[in-house]
């Protein structure tokens, strides 16, 4: 390969021409369902390349360069999309009164005579992330995610790889123009499935059906889509040229008609006893639904009085979601264990007799300190009436949406006789050493945490520090989860995390490989060899944050990899932290207070840790970051952005800004050097124009500083 350096104008731009397409389609294949044919390292070669390239050939930038798709498929992958009609959310009642007055409101507003009925529909309230298919002469011409309700992202080839939605309408004659919405969601069963698929491959699992159905809506490539068994319950409509029906059951009706899944349990009624009779019926068949739903929604039947009552600013007038308590269930506590954190911290864990909360099995709920267990809250408060939590007793546990389960209450009644008070362990159940609250500096109490002092010696500790240090932030190796940690360290294959790098290796000399284990061969542990070897060049941020020191997480770790620059004066500074200016340096950086830099303090003078640390910079020689650039148009500027932003999120903006030098502020002073102010700017831009600032538009930005780079 010849150098950049030596490459003529010609050589160059036949290069980048290749690099492009070659860059896209290495892109292609690792999207679409995991199936790279290079490794990252190699990957990363190629971009670095093409990078070099095009700063030394600045006017040979391609449009399609990959340069300008770095970073950015994340951030502005889908393109936009407005609704026809805006696509609103609905409000909320949480108990009967509430429906009473809903439905006293239509009856005002409307002035309808008291013995007149109002029929009103009541259907499941889908747990899901709603989406608007618009059909043009019957067939699927967009699909469109809500976004802000006005603009949303263009998902349609996504849409297009789910089984319920039509790709062609199948009713009669349709109006030239209809835009069906409803629910994308995915069945308890399927989400199952693919978290067990994503475990077994140590992959990272998904938190709920909900977030993996919106997780798995939004991916780039539709072969990932395709392969989520995606479903769709269609139950409302945006623009239409011509109105099949004039009541909602009459159009659902025609929905089904058309070909889309309609939800078995919609109906109508006259009265609102038989309307919330109908609530109870679902909340008691929620728990056998093979999907989420968090509560009903009522719509008044008749579509004419729907224009009539239209919409009060976010809502419609004629519509209500009737929320559902959150689940609650009584079960027996059958025991309590303490776990043990990556920073010592015993968090006891409640085992539970499997119950079903709100069509999920709940084995395990955290309890998370000792006060807690006692009965008092983290700011000292009474928790359960005071009632402590012994194994044995009968608890009240409580599920409600995303939340983790948490114990409400304990039936004393029912308590066995000779059932023990709790008594929190004093020493660690991993490593035997003392556990101990410490003393909150700030407030001058004991921490609600009690942690192991064992540190290093704690065996506990670190298997949660190599989970930590492999983990999607941290170092990010694939096929190295939380199961094949736990298992290494068992084996005595990894103690820490320098062992992970010489894994190949010793590997190799060992007689009990990694291929002949269980769950493991040939292509497999090599295929896990490689990952971990494309990590040997980590960004520096993700090393800092994989050590797991207290108090520095990922920003802090990026903070720090960004002031220092490179390992070299990162260890310089962090070995003489004695030293008052250095110490000095370390808490001058932008984030980091005394807290952090005690932390490092500590843990850069700990033998074993610098043990580590050594060991690993053998291993790996971790890529510094990428400095802010100082020749830009904005660079040592202080810029101010406003309003809303169209082409890039507000976090977007800011780190677009500081990438090129510029220093991002939240509010106009004379300091300022620059406004970038969008739609609906008040107060920072008439600032700005009495003190003169320069404003300029989101376009004007991009004109200033050029494309996405
Ligand atoms: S009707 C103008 N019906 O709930 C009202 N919405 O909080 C249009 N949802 O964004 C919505 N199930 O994503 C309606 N049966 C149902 C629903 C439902 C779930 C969602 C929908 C909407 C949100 C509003």
């Amino acid at each position: 390969m010849i150098e950049v350096d030596a490459l003529s104008a010609d050589e160059a731009r036949a290069e980048l021409e290749k690099l492009s397409a070659e860059i896209a389609r290495h892109d292609a294949l690792y999207h679409s369902e995991d199936q790279p044919e290079i490794s990252d390292a190699e990957y990363d070669a190629l971009r670095r390349r093409n990078l070099a390239i095009e700063q030394r050939f600045p006017e040979l930038v391609r449009e399609d360069s990959p340069s300008k798709r770095v970073g950015y498929v994340a951030l502005d992958k889908f393109e936009k999309i407005t609704h026809a009609l805006p696509m609103l959310s609905l409000d909320n009642a949480f108990n009967d009164d509430d429906v009473h007055e809903f439905v006293a409101r239509i009856r005002r507003f409307l002035k309808l005579d008291p013995l007149k009925p109002v029929p009103l529909t009541a259907e499941p309230k889908i747990d899901g992330l709603s989406l608007s298919l618009r059909y043009e002469q019957g067939r699927l011409v967009s699909a469109g995610t809500r976004g802000d309700g006005t603009v949303g992202e263009n998902v349609t080839s996504n849409a297009k790889t789910i089984a319920d939605i039509p790709t062609v309408l199948a009713c009669e004659n349709p109006p030239d123009v209809v835009e069906i919405r409803g629910e994308v969601y995915m069945t308890h069963e399927a989400f199952r499935a693919l978290n067990e698929r994503m475990e077994a491959e140590g992959k990272p699992t998904y938190v709920n059906p909900r977030n993996t159905a919106a997780g798995s809506l939004r991916q780039l490539d539709s072969a990932i889509t395709a392969s989520r068994p995606l479903r769709f319950f269609a139950y409302a409509w945006g623009e239409m040229s011509a109105m099949p029906s004039d009541t909602q059951m009459g159009m659902v009706q025609w929905l089904a008609e058309c070909g889309f899944r309609i939800n078995p349990l919609m109906q109508s009624h006259e009265t609102i006893e038989k309307l919330l009779g109908h609530y109870r019926h679902i909340e008691k068949v929620r728990p056998e639904l093979e999907y989420d739903i968090d509560g009903v929604v009522y719509k008044v039947d008749e579509l004419a009085l729907q224009s009539r009552l239209g919409f009060a600013s976010r809502f419609p007038r004629w519509a209500i979601a009737h929320k559902f308590p959150a689940e609650k269930a009584w079960t027996i506590l059958r025991d309590i264990e303490i776990q043990v954190g990556r920073t010592g911290a015993l968090t006891p864990v409640a085992r539970l007799e499997p119950v079903t909360v709100g069509g999920v099995v709940v084995t395990n709920a955290t309890l998370h300190n000792e006060d807690y267990v006692k009965g008092i809250g983290s700011k000292g408060e009474v928790l359960r009436d005071g009632k402590d939590l012994r194994v044995g007793d009968h608890v009240m546990l409580q599920r409600a949406g995303d939340v983790i389960p948490q114990i409400l209450d304990v039936d004393l009644e029912k308590r066995p006789e000779g059932a023990a008070v709790f008594s929190f362990p004093d020493k660690c159940p991993a490593c035997g050493s003392a556990a101990v609250r410490e003393m909150n500096a700030n407030s001058g109490k004991a921490d609600s945490v009690k942690r192991c002092t064992g540190g290093l010696i704690c065996p506990a500790q670190a298997v949660e520090r190599l989970k930590h240090f492999v983990s999607r932030g941290a170092l990010d190796i694939d096929g190295l989860g939380d199961k094949q940690v736990e298992a290494f360290y068992e084996q005595g294959r990894i103690a820490d995390a320098a062992d992970i790098f010489t894994l190949r290796d010793r590997d190799a000399r060992s007689l009990k490989k990694l291929k002949d284990m269980e769950g493991w061969g040939a292509t497999s542990a090599s295929k896990l060899f490689d990952a971990i070897d494309d990590k040997r060049t980590a960004e520096f941020y993700r090393v800092i944050f994989g050590l797991g020191i207290r108090h520095v997480g990922e920003q802090t770790a990026k903070d720090l990899a960004r002031a220092y620059g490179d390992v070299e004066s990162f260890n310089a500074a962090m070995s003489e932290l004695h030293q008052p200016e250095i110490y000095e340096d370390l808490t001058a950086i932008d984030g980091i207070g005394d807290t952090v830099a005690i932390a490092l303090k500590e843990f850069f003078t700990e033998p074993r840790n610098l043990d580590i640390w050594n060991r690993l910079l053998e291993q790996v020689q971790p890529t510094p970051p990428v400095q802010a650039s100082s020749d830009s148009p904005v660079a040592g500027k202080t810029v101010v952005f406003t309003g809303s932003l169209e082409k890039m999120t507000r976090d977007e903006a800011k780190a677009m800004a500081e990438r090129l030098g510029a220093k991002v502020s939240g509010s106009v002073s004379k300091k300022t050097d620059l406004l970038v102010a969008g739609p609906g700017a008040g107060s920072k831009l008439k600032k700005a124009t009495d003190l003169g600032v320069e404003t300029i538009d989101e376009n004007g930005w991009f004109k200033r500083v050029g494309p996405l780079i």
